[in-house]
């Protein structure tokens, strides 16, 4: 382990640099992937079919007051039984690559012992599709699913749970590995962490801030012995990554205060994983900041190697960035945007306040600042030279509605698309070496403890019939996907 493992193909830019057209048009490289992204929970439904035991999702979305309206996994868009459908559809639209997630829960439902056939086949018949279709399949092994039988063990904050991961990586690594080519070990560790642990608006919902340090650490090792698990039965060319929401903090006035407010929760919302996967530390101020919590006795000698191996890419994940404070005396209003709870998910950041960005909104109160894009770029750029970059997801909820055409007319995706993947082509001008983009979300979906109410689809699913509507930010999407170039 130690420095980036740079693919094959991977010096920066081998890919081709992106140009600027005589109109201002702006080109992306020919092997540029164009892909949109789901999660398992989000999209499948079927979740008491062919195997599949509960998760933590399944549980916490049953349990009444967890998420708008009652809302659950059961049915979801019904992609289970309807995956040629939607892989058709991204043929038709010429998407180059998807990014879904494998439901722990149907591969090895105690989250022990054996695979499931029957679980591994619909991945498989899935991932053959894809490939008939010419779409690559990127597979996502951990997006918050975990078996239940794993959580009343005592979940992330065992360390137990990160060995189990690792075993559940090697069983979907020999099913898939021969086909699949692109894996990232876990999405948004910072959710499972301290929306399942600390703030608990997301499954488990416990609302405990040692568990919660104590999961992400466990967390980072499951990354670590996860990655290597995957190595020993890849072929050479499979890539390893991992997708991080790494935030971009930023601080509201120029003032020392403020400067510190963000310094602690960029580590908390970036660095707790980074630096021990890209670099095999923790940040000392970590220890510091939250010696009230814990001593974090539960680190063992060897653990921070493990958790830094060799990868062929970093996922990044964004949609907006936070602003921060040196709390006011009132407190001040909390809006750090991941949901209402009375539990802070900034474990020893009681004295930090969040304030709303400025920008326009989305649906979910996120502001829209593609700027914040191309920093979180040039961030691990800088940070990790040569690490090929992935935005596995990148895209925006809107109360889009069919109109009396028919169509979903969004023109605000639209604009929020492009402006981000400007700062993409623009930080790539800038050095980046980005391969590819993963638009959030293929279609509408479960937005975790939002329910349905939010819109992330390039494609629009009616609830009532499970119908598939493509929106026109689908067609737009599409003329980009198959041309490389992003119009004025
Ligand atoms: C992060 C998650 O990975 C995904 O599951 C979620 O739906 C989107 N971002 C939007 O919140």
């Amino acid at each position: 382990s130690g420095t980036p493992r740079t693919p094959p193909s991977g010096r920066p830019g081998a890919l081709g640099q992106p140009a600027s057209g005589p109109s201002g048009e702006l080109r992306f490289p020919p092997a540029f992937l164009w892909g949109t992204a789901t999660a398992a929970y989000q999209i499948e439904g079927a979740v008491r079919e062919d195997g599949r035991t509960p998760s933590i999702w399944d549980t916490f979305s049953h349990t009444p007051g967890r998420t708008a309206g009652g809302d659950t996994g059961d049915t979801a868009t019904g992609h289970y039984h309807r995956w040629r459908e939607d892989v058709a559809l991204m043929k038709e639209l010429g998407y180059g690559a998807y990014r879904f997630s494998v439901a722990w829960p149907r591969v090895q439902p105690t989250g022990r012992g054996p695979a499931v056939q029957r679980g591994l086949d619909f991945y498989r018949a899935l991932v053959d599709e894809l490939l008939a279709a010419g779409i690559k399949p990127m597979v996502t092994l951990y997006h918050w699913d975990l078996p239940q039988e794993l959580e009343d063990a005592g979940g992330w904050p065992e360390r137990d749970t990160a060995h189990r991961y690792a075993e559940y990586a090697r069983l979907v690594g020999e099913a898939l590995g021969d086909r699949v080519e692109l894996w990232a070990t876990l999405n948004e560790p910072w959710c499972s962490a301290f929306l399942g642990y600390g703030s608990g608006v997301h499954a488990p919902g416990r609302t405990d801030p040692a568990a919660a340090l104590r999961a992400a650490h466990h967390l980072n090792l499951a990354h670590g012995l996860g990655t290597a698990a995957l190595r020993s039965v890849l072929p050479a060319r499979g890539k390893v990554t991992v997708s991080l929401n790494a935030g971009v903090v930023r601080p509201l006035t120029g003032s020392p205060g403020d400067a510190d407010a963000r310094r602690r929760i960029d580590i908390l919302a970036t660095r707790v994983f980074s630096d021990p996967m890209l670099h095999g530390t923790y940040p000392e101020s970590l220890f510091a900041d939250t010696a009230g919590i814990t001593d974090w006795s539960f680190v063992r000698d060897g653990d921070l190697a493990t958790a830094r191996q060799p990868l062929d890419a970093l996922g990044l994940n964004y949609y907006s960035p936070t602003v921060v404070s040196a709390a006011t005396d009132d407190g001040g209003p909390r809006r750090d945007g991941h949901g209402r709870s009375d539990h802070s998910p900034w474990i020893g950041a009681d004295d930090v306040a969040f304030h709303q960005p400025p920008g326009e909104l989305t649906a979910m109160d996120w502001s829209v600042d593609p700027t914040g894009l191309h920093e979180l770029i040039m961030r691990f750029t800088r940070e990790a030279p040569g690490l090929p970059l992935l935005v596995t997801e990148n895209g925006a909820a809107y109360e889009d509605r069919p109109g009396p055409d028919g169509g979903v007319h969004d023109p605000e995706r639209i604009a929020y698309l492009h402006g981000h993947l400007a700062a993409v082509h623009r930080a790539m001008a800038d050095g980046a070496d980005v391969r590819g983009y993963f638009l959030w979300s293929l279609m509408d979906n479960f937005e975790w403890s939002f329910g349905y109410a939010k819109r992330f689809g390039l494609v629009r699913v009616d609830y009532e019939t499970l119908a598939r509507v493509p929106k026109t930010s689908a067609h737009w999407y599409s003329r980009l996907a198959r041309t490389n170039v992003l119009p004025d």
